[in-house]
């Protein structure tokens, strides 16, 4: 079934049913554009077939990143180098949509120590976030003024659609957390009220980009934390974006408190796993699409051909998002849509600094995170080396991933620091 193609409800057509799901990529220039390195990277990723690649957050204000080697777009300046990505996708007859995002409070203290939220809830994951100031009215009004300029500017560009990010615990999903979200306004309280700035976003977003134009959102099946986001108020949200009219509905789960979407396998599980065994969202899929009117693409943990066949049988899921294995194995959909390939590679058991307390699974909070951080930065890594045009290095140590990680991302904050110093970056409109 992977081969088939789907029809969304926009009235655009994804030529199979594999999703490249988002992947920060951090190679943009100091000044917040897409470089030669973007388009090196989505050429190796594109060469492989699936019908969808998702780009790594975007930002919609520079003041507030994910990561100081974020895409900012908030006006046209940097269109050419948007277009000349997208050309490179559409090269391969694939097709890219642009993931969009505000961070809220986890933005790291390197690019703000103020960050915005929907109330003064700090994150502490090792230090590295600062206290955030509560959003104002204005505030949140601008985030929705931006969210539907910069899907304009990225149509534009020729993106194929556009993925507002509302999962993960970035601002939007921090807004639909009880646990986040303290706010006795109309953007707090019940759930229809924490919902109210997705909803209100996704309205903007339609009006700015048209009928016909591919709107997708990234939702938690639930925050996996005491007090958090939970599975019935997802599909509850899932009831009103059916409403609301959007084209393809991402399933993930966790926040960087509890990183749920980037849990390492157990091998031996992958082995004999049934499919609900290897991607860990599966088993909420039934009851979100009971919900749902528009496909659904569950993400995490897919590894098989087997498992993702399996899924999309069941009628679970209508696409297979997948990440992590294409900084591996960039081109693997076009061996499993050929069928000379079965399964992906796992590395994720080596990626540990350790055992114990210097584990994944250590009591304290401080080795947790570092663990984390040596995962994305070994994957970072893995992306840096596909966009400077050389093979992955699955032989990197966790430990040298960590410290490259830390340094390249310091080099880059004080660069992008530099670059608005001295105006090279865009105006912030507010
Ligand atoms: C290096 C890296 C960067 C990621 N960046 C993003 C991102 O920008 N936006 C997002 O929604 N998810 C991001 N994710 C999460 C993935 O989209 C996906 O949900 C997760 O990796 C689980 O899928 P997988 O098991 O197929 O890797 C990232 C994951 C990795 C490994």
């Amino acid at each position: 079934m992977i081969e088939l193609p789907l029809t969304l409800p926009c009235g655009h057509t994804l030529a199979n049913r594999f999703g490249k799901s988002a992947m920060t990529e951090g190679l943009a220039s100091p000044d917040g554009h897409a470089t030669a390195a973007h388009q090196r990277l989505y050429a190796s990723w594109a060469s492989g077939g699936a019908a969808l690649h998702l780009s790594g957050n975007i930002m919609i204000d520079r003041r507030y990143l994910e990561r100081a080697g974020n895409v900012v777009v908030e006006d046209d300046s940097g269109i050419d180098a948007l277009k000349a990505w997208a050309d490179v996708v559409h090269a391969h007859g694939s097709q890219l949509w642009a993931q969009i995002s505000h961070p809220g409070r986890q933005c790291p203290r390197l690019v703000t120590l103020t960050p915005l939220a929907p109330s003064e809830v700090q994150l502490s994951v090792a230090g590295n976030f600062g206290k955030p100031r509560a959003m104002t009215e204005a505030d949140i009004l601008d985030v929705i003024v931006r969210f539907a300029r910069t899907a304009a500017v990225l149509k534009k560009a020729g993106f194929d659609g556009v993925q507002i990010h509302s999962a993960h615990g970035y601002l939007l999903s921090q807004f639909l957390s009880p646990r986040t979200n303290r706010r006795s306004d109309r953007w707090g309280g019940a759930l229809e009220n924490r919902a109210h700035l997705l909803l209100e976003v996704v309205r903007a977003v339609r009006a700015s980009v048209g009928a016909n134009y591919p709107i997708s959102v990234k939702l938690n099946s639930s925050d996996f934390v005491q007090g958090g986001f939970t599975l019935d108020e997802s599909i509850q949200v899932v009831r009103w974006l059916s409403e609301a009219g959007i084209d393809l509905l991402e399933i993930s789960g966790g926040t960087y408190e509890q990183l749920e979407f980037f849990k390492a396998h157990d091998p031996a599980e992958i082995r004999d796993s049934t499919r609900q065994r290897e991607a860990m969202f599966l088993k909420y899929a039934k009851s979100i699409k009971a919900a749902a009117n528009m496909p659904l693409m569950i993400t995490g943990g897919f590894r098989t051909l087997a498992g993702m066949e399996a899924a999309l049988r069941s009628g679970d899921t209508d696409m297979i998002g997948i990440a992590r294995p294409f900084c591996l194995d960039p081109d693997f959909p076009a061996r499993m849509l050929a069928g000379s390939l079965d399964a992906l590679p796992v590395p994720e058991d080596r990626l540990v600094l350790g055992k114990g307390w210097w584990g994944p699974n250590s009591r304290a909070n401080t080795m947790r995170a570092f663990n984390n951080q040596a995962q994305a930065g070994w994957y970072y890594h893995q992306i840096e080396r596909l966009g400077a045009g050389l093979a992955p290095q699955p032989e990197l140590s966790p430990w040298r991933a960590l410290l490259g990680h830390f340094r390249k991302d310091f080099v880059r904050a004080m660069a992008r620091k530099r670059a608005a110093r001295h105006g090279t970056g865009q105006a912030s409109s507010g």
